[in-house]
């Protein structure tokens, strides 16, 4: 799937979420191809062990780790002032961390624990980074999704309320959040050598995402997970290839699955909605006026 021999020798990417499952797949391929890659988590235990797997499958000493927990503000602040202040470059930032059926219950920001997981953590890193990305442009960013974002809800008003939504929901409405950023994202960045485009890895296996899941839940889940499931390296690759192939210098606002563009969220070509998704969020993730450059 995907295949392509580009390489990215001399490129430095980061993987959010590239302790285990899909973003593990994607950091793995990005090193053989010679970039230098940060896998950035919450647990620094599998980071380590993910590192020590890296390194031995590759026979390369370009991947390392840095903790950083989405749930947090304070959190993903710390990990960007320590992304700019190393880092002459970014060359490739690859938005794929996220949970599942979280607790229904407020972060230490009081912002919903899955809506600042899958996506104000992610908005506020993104944010935070793209002065570093537009300097080493060309550069990509690259947002995970998921299918769930079909039947998700944008409610400004309501968005980081408990006891609204199932946990469904709210999973639904993060990742449809993710999409009207990228959105955004790709039309602010127009032509500035900054593309972004988003995945839906549809079904992945052998992943850690049911690690939530509790019960017979988690077995009948894990059953529907290995028979229609992709194997995750699969899904690293087709990663891979959006990171490196050198057709996405100049493509930009597409949605892939399966390797192939596909048909993306309605909404997002609704520029008031995404604007004004834009301006919520700068709020909600309280960016400063020294942190703002839009
Ligand atoms: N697997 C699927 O079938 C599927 C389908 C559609 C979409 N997706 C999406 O694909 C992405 C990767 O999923 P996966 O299947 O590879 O699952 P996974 O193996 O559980 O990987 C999730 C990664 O995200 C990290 N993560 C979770 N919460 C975090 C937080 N608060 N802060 C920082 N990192 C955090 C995890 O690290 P820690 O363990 O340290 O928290 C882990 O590295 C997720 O966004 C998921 O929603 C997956």
């Amino acid at each position: 799937m995907c295949q392509t021999s580009a390489r990215l020798d001399g490129k430095f990417a980061i993987v959010t979420g590239g302790s285990s499952g899909i973003g593990y797949e994607a950091a793995k391929n990005l090193v053989k191809r010679g970039a230098r890659v940060v896998i950035a988590s919450r647990n620094e235990t599998k980071l380590i062990r993910a590192r020590d797997l890296i390194r031995k499958s590759t026979g390369s000493n370009r991947i390392s780790y840095d903790v950083v927990d989405l749930a947090s503000l304070k959190s993903v602040r710390s990990f960007a002032a320590n992304v700019l202040q190393n880092e002459d470059q970014l060359d490739v930032l690859v938005n794929n961390a996220g949970a599942v059926l979280l607790p229904d219950r407020l972060t230490e920001d009081c912002l919903n624990l899955t809506m600042q997981v899958n996506f104000f953590g992610t908005f506020l890193l993104t944010y935070l980074l793209l002065p570093l990305l537009k300097k080493s442009a060309p550069s990509r960013i690259i947002n995970g999704l998921a299918a769930a974002m079909y039947i998700g809800r944008i409610e400004f008003d309501h968005w980081n309320d408990i006891g609204r939504y199932t946990p469904v929901e709210s999973l639904a409405n993060s990742k449809l959040a993710i999409a009207l950023f990228s959105a955004e994202l790709n039309r602010k960045f127009e032509g500035s050598g900054v593309s972004v485009n988003t995945f839906d890895p549809f079904v992945a296996r052998d992943t850690d995402i049911l690690n939530n899941v509790s019960g017979i839940a988690k077995n009948v889940s894990r059953l529907f997970v290995d028979l229609i499931g992709q194997p995750k390296e699969d899904i690293g690759q087709q990663i891979a290839y959006l990171a490196a192939d050198p057709k996405f210098d100049d493509t930009s606002g597409k949605h892939y699955k399966f390797c192939t563009e596909w048909i993306n969220h309605w909404l997002v070509s609704d520029e008031v909605l995404t604007s004004r998704l834009w301006e919520e969020s700068k709020k909600v993730v309280q960016v400063t006026d020294e942190e703002s450059w839009d």
